[in-house]
């Protein structure tokens, strides 16, 4: 059995949408997961401004615990999720990111399965690029990059991104559909059972 951690940072709900779902194909795959956020860097009167994103914080506050690096060093694979800003991974993931230098430094992260998934408002606002810079991280990394590719029809249902799980949110919270929501948890699922090949 795999050990999975999917590990994600979400303002307004997409991308938490999307990280439960990753972590739900995971453990229908048989992986033991842990569904873990990073910390929350802005100012609290920031969160104030939007009250899409106070909600968001509020009702995972107690509901999902926060990562450690410690949830890398224990998982066979991960899958890092993050919203689109400006094309690339939110701060908050890449400041947790920043802290794994001393995992890396002991080859605690390699060789081992890595996926990643995001949301953005619009369809052609960056989705690509910022799964594709975290691919940079991932080799850094020296993980087992495992992207959907179209190993499943419901890829194609869910727009086709064949390197990760996505949703154009259109500023709206949790606007994941059925479709992207089954893409998410095949992503999950595609993740543990090549980790755990990995591990063996
Ligand atoms: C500072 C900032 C930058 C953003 N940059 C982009 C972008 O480059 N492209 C895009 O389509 N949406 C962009 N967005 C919108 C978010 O990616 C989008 O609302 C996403 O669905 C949020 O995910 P979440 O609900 O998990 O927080 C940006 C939002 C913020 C606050």
């Amino acid at each position: 059995m795999a050990k999975i951690a999917v590990i994600y940072y979400s303002s307004t709900g997409n991308v938490h949408q999307l990280a439960a779902a990753v972590a739900e194909g995971a453990r229908e795959a048989g992986a033991e997961v842990r569904l873990r956020r990073v910390p929350e860097l802005a100012p609290q009167e920031a969160i104030d401004s939007n009250p899409l994103w106070r909600a968001h914080v509020d009702a995972t506050a107690h509901e999902v615990e926060e990562a450690t690096p410690a949830d890398l060093e224990w998982a066979d694979g991960y899958a890092l999720g993050t919203p689109t800003r400006f094309g690339t991974p939110a701060a908050q993931l890449k400041q947790f990111i920043d802290t794994l230098g001393g995992l890396w430094f002991q080859g605690k992260l390699a060789n081992k399965g890595a996926t990643a998934f995001t949301s953005a408002q619009n369809t052609h606002g960056g989705i690509e690029s910022t799964i594709l810079t975290l691919f940079n991280v991932f080799s850094h990394f020296g993980a087992v990059i495992v992207p959907p590719g179209y190993t499943d029809p419901i890829l194609f249902e869910a727009g086709g991104n064949p390197y990760g799980s996505s949703v154009a949110s259109a500023g709206k919270s949790a606007a994941a559909s059925d479709a992207e929501l089954a893409a998410a948890r095949h992503q999950g699922r595609r993740l543990a059972e090549v980790s755990a090949k990995l591990a063996a």
